[in-house]
């Protein structure tokens, strides 16, 4: 995925330490060579790959020999030679390795300092203090429709990237870009209103009957069907394709009737569809609580919250001159691209794309973002390639300091069953969410009780209920971790059993890392051993070390490649070097009170950056498991 130009990344707090102190050593001993261009050359700072060698490594010399025609070794050493002070102060004396690789060990006193000095309720993570805004479209949910899988993965990995933006202090909106206006609910709601449903009593399984019963009619219109296969457009625009064809079905017509009366606000018609909305969001707002999602009524600016904006939408692109007519509706073209967006059909209705501009616009310029995030199905690219570029010619991305905004689709993959092929039931239909979690929630629950059956099992005491609880948690961390944990562009197979399980790289291994941390800091508080200063001696005491300076950088990269899988990452690495470092260090048995209580330090901010993380996941970390 490609770095959105709101960039903040920079390397951890030691490395721009240590790139900042080498950039000095290059500068002197390369402005005899380079003049003022020895101020641009690279350190090459990188995290070394064997901690044998040590922590760092500065890989300057080999390229810039060639360059200069000299010997890199020698390079090197002459660089060294020039280090400053500040720069000596941070490492042991520095050695040279193979053709020209410099080893850095960092001081165990500045590891150390560092650590004391991420100790605060920051955890080292600088803040933009509201100064920078992002906008998340997220969920996106059709009306009318139960959440089915697809959605599990728009609406957590959205919320993910908006928790990132958020623990780095920039101002987010949560945008649900709910499908309320279009014809998949007029579908929907013709289908009820011509079967005589009583909408005020209406479940969600009559919605998805409803719904089911006018997609299959609409799919009756072969021809329809075909030329909305050809654009390859998301399910939106095959719908709407589908009833623009001139063959489309009697029941398409009434949708499409349906759908005119709603849009030209005929009261009765209004006030079913108030209630078809009321009806699917109930259960939207229960799964996202569920699932520890933030998102509630506020956050919703579907399709809906766009109408008036259509008409004004299209006629600025006309003013600008940027549409088309094309048999009667209106189309703006692209240079060097066939597919055209259409912005307005022939009978004067807007589709998809029109909101869609309308909410970029409103985006930028009425909530004032200077990164815009759509977590949406990846078969959507083509519809976002298009939006982007038409506002980007209209010019809507321009913000008011003139500095041009980002737009950015994040497109996940599908959520794919044992056989490789989408996530389906035995008789072929889509997963509802809500069943996928209640068996996910069954699974964690049976492994907590079994668990807690074993003798001196920190949670044997624990009622019924508490247990259900904690297994909760579990099985709803399984599901989210797995999810996020996935490179998001890809497709990842449900595994249930994996994902619940307490190995390997799952969300219930990392709760359980964290229960654990919480244990050993229980007992330490028992038994009177407190935080007291920071020793890093052991070889796993300082890989732990730098794992944990490394936290700010991690949620910096993670916000600038919107990749809430690198979180993940780390949360995966940090307890990996934890447990290492348990297995080699005793903590409450060690040798003398220094040692005891600077290991309790390193457990006591272990946890809290776990926790952290989990918490940017918006996965719960219970404290006995
Ligand atoms: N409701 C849409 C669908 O299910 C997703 C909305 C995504 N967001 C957007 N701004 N188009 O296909």
């Amino acid at each position: 995925m490609s770095q959105h130009d709101a960039r903040t990344s920079r390397p951890d707090a030691l490395a721009s330490r240590l790139d900042a102190g080498f950039r000095l050593a290059l500068i002197a001993a390369l402005t005899p060579a380079l003049a003022d261009r020895a101020s641009q050359v690279d350190p090459l700072i990188k995290a070394a790959a064997n901690p044998q060698f040590g922590d760092f490594q500065a890989n300057f010399a080999m390229g810039l020999a060639k360059t200069l025609d000299r010997k890199p070794r020698e390079l090197a050493q002459e660089v060294i030679d020039c280090a400053p002070q500040s720069l000596r102060d941070l490492c042991d004396p520095f050695e040279i390795a193979g053709p020209g690789f410099i080893n850095i060990r960092v001081r165990p006193e500045v590891l150390a300092a560092a650590l004391t000095a991420m100790d605060s309720p920051t955890l080292g993570v600088s803040s933009a203090n509201g100064s920078r805004t992002v906008a998340v479209d997220l969920c996106g949910v059709n009306v009318a429709k139960q959440m089915h899988v697809g959605h599990l993965r728009a609406t957590i990995i959205g919320d993910t990237i908006a928790r990132l933006f958020e623990r780095l202090g920039w101002r987010v909106y949560r945008q649900n870009h709910l499908g309320d206006w279009g014809l998949p609910i007029a579908m929907t709601l013709a289908s009820l209103r011509r079967a005589k449903i009583d909408i005020s009593r209406v479940t969600l399984d009559d919605l998805n009957r409803a719904y089911r019963s006018a997609q299959a009619q609409g799919r009756d219109d072969e021809a329809g069907l075909a030329a909305a296969r050809a654009t390859g457009a998301g399910p939106h625009r095959i719908a709407e394709l589908e009833a623009q064809h001139e063959g489309a079905s009697a029941a398409l017509a009434d949708a499409h009737d349906t759908l005119r009366r709603l849009q030209s606000g005929e009261s009765a018609v209004v006030a079913d569809w108030q209630k078809l909305i009321d009806v699917t969001m109930h259960e939207v707002y229960e799964t996202a609580q569920l699932l520890g999602v933030d998102l509630k009524p506020e956050h919703n600016r579907g399709e809906s919250f766009f109408r008036d904006r259509l008409v004004p939408t299209v006629d600025a692109f006309v003013a600008a001159q940027l549409a088309s007519r094309d048999a009667g509706a209106l189309v703006v073209r692209f240079e060097g691209r066939e597919r055209p967006l259409l912005i307005q059909k022939s009978d004067g209705t807007s589709l998809y794309a029109t909101t869609d501009l309308a909410a970029a616009r409103y985006r930028v310029q009425d909530l004032g973002a200077e990164l815009v995030v759509y977590c949406v199905d990846a078969r959507q690219r083509d519809h976002f390639k298009d939006v982007f570029d038409a506002v980007r010619l209209i010019g809507w991305t321009a913000r008011a300091d003139s500095t041009e905004a980002s737009l950015v689709h994040v497109p996940f993959g599908a959520v794919l069953g044992a056989d490789k092929r989408p996530l389906k039931t035995r008789s072929g239909e889509n997963f509802t969410l809500k069943a996928l979690l209640d068996e996910a929630i069954a699974r964690g629950r049976r492994e907590v009780h079994a668990r807690a059956a074993i003798a001196d099992s920190p949670t044997a005491a624990l009622s019924r209920a508490e247990l259900d609880a904690i297994g909760q948690a579990v099985g709803i961390a399984a599901i989210k971790y797995a999810d996020l944990s996935s490179d998001v562009g890809r497709d990842y197979v449900f595994d249930l059993d994996q994902m619940v399980s307490f190995e390997g790289d799952t969300g219930p291994y990392a709760q359980y890392a964290h229960a654990r941390i919480a244990g050993i800091l229980a007992k330490a508080t028992s038994l009177g051993i407190t935080c007291g200063a920071i020793v890093v001696r052991e070889p796993q005491e300082r890989a732990l070390a730098l794992n944990l300076l490394r936290y700010p950088a991690a949620i910096e990269d993670a916000a600038a490649q919107l990749a809430p899988n690198r979180i993940a990452a780390f949360v995966f690495e940090l307890a990996n070097t934890f447990n290492a470092f348990y297995q080699a260090c005793p903590v409450l048995r060690g040798a003398d009170d220094a040692t005891r209580s600077s290991r309790v330090h390193l457990c006591d901010l272990t946890r809290r950056v776990l926790a952290d993380a989990l918490s940017i996941l918006a996965i719960t970390a219970p404290p006995r498991m």
